[in-house]
């Protein structure tokens, strides 16, 4: 008995040390590699990226996106996030004075709601895609004042008839000048200066004072214009005005650098805000003078290598980063179509133009 005992003891101590000393188990990756693998599964994006532990992924979607049941079911199964490419911008919000049309933008934010979705409100002040009503008076041009009162009604309206259904909002869209200007030379700031930034901010945080309120900018990694937003969010947050910035992204197969994110994102968080990647695409051009091309095999491995190298970094800010939104469900429906060149066919997206993931996504999720 006493050996029984004595034996039992001596592989219980052995079982320990063994245990102590061993490297746990490597996680078997069971994401799909392709197309068949995906075929076989229901996850998706969401899913690989769930909001606790990275962030909100999403999309930008039109109301004509939910008429296409495959396209409706790429979106439920890929994004835990909407943004509305179009319908919740001024010219379909208010078309003319006093006239508010939310009908297009209740129908994606009612789909987002029965889909358990977040919704980014996009966007309250930009100078594309506004009325020009807003800036005449009659024969003549608006004065601030004016301007400055119609902007109050619009966010006040805006966001009272959205109030709980929206997370955060780009109150302010692209604001700061590309070149040596501290803001961009728009209609707002030739007839307001700054003064729209400020009034655009204070009347939403009145007008709901539980939606993140966001700046949201493009070409947001220049180091130039990097300064010149920080600048400006650390003013805004300063006076309680600001929560959150979101970059644009819309990059393309070689830039930008792994640097000159990595320095964006890190400066905008010392600004204390927290962090968006709002439109994301990766153009297969580089540069605007580059011919139309077939999708080919070697720019789908160059996307992909870009598209990993940028979730990569995002997922080293996954803590400051809220959402990422994709500017887009797939390639058969891109604002980048038809810029810079009318009519030059892209292919900027995870999802080609028959909805299949291309190498980008599996890049993407297997991680
Ligand atoms: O609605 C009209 C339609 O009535 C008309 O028949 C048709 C003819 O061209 O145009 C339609 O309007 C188009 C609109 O999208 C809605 O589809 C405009 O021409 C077109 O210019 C507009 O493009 C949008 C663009 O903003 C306008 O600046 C893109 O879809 C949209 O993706 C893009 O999104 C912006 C973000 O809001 C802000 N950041 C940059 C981003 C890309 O430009």
């Amino acid at each position: 008995m006493r050996d029984i005992f004595y034996f039992l003891a001596l592989a219980l101590m052995a079982v320990l040390v063994a245990c102590d000393g061993e490297e746990p188990e490597p996680e078997v990756n069971t994401r799909p590699q392709n197309v068949t693998e995906y075929n076989k599964v229901t996850e998706g994006l969401k899913d690989y990226y769930a909001g606790n532990e990275y962030f909100a992924i999403g999309t930008a979607i039109e109301p004509a996106s939910l008429d296409d049941p495959a396209g409706v079911a790429l979106l439920k199964r890929h994004f835990a996030s909407i943004t509305a490419e179009n319908v919740m911008k001024w010219s379909t919000l208010q078309p003319s004075e006093g006239v508010f049309n939310f009908g297009p933008a209740d129908r994606l934010v009612d789909f987002a709601g029965a889909n358990g979705m977040l919704v980014f409100g996009h966007t309250l002040c930009w100078h594309n895609q506004v009325p020009d009503w807003v800036f005449r008076d009659g024969a003549v041009p608006a004065s601030k004042e004016l301007v400055l009162q119609r902007l109050e009604t619009h966010i006040i309206t805006v966001m009272t008839h959205f109030k709980g259904r929206i997370y955060g909002w780009d109150v302010v869209n692209e604001a700061i000048d590309d070149g040596s200007g501290t803001y961009k030379n728009t209609i707002w700031y030739q007839i307001c200066g700054a003064d729209y930034i400020y009034k655009a901010f204070e009347t939403a945080r009145a007008a709901d004072p539980d939606a993140k309120l966001f700046y949201n900018d493009y070409s947001a990694t220049n180091a130039t214009k990097r300064e010149k937003i920080y600048n400006l969010l650390v003013d805004l947050k300063g006076r309680g005005l600001v929560d959150g910035m979101g970059l644009q992204g819309h990059w393309n197969i070689d830039a930008p650098s792994d640097d000159l994110i990595t320095a964006a994102l890190n400066r905008y968080k010392e600004a204390g805000v927290e962090l968006r990647i709002s439109e994301l695409d990766v153009s297969i051009y580089p540069s605007n003078s580059d011919p139309e091309s077939e999708y080919t095999s070697d720019i789908a491995l160059k996307q992909a290598i870009a598209y990993g190298r940028f979730f990569r970094i995002f997922r080293t800010f996954k803590d400051d980063i809220s959402g990422i939104t994709i500017w887009g469900i797939a390639d058969n429906h891109t604002w980048l179509d038809n810029f810079p060149v009318q009519g030059r066919k892209n292919y900027p997206l995870l999802f080609d133009v028959n909805l299949v993931p291309k190498q980008a996504y599996f890049t993407v999720i297997n991680f």
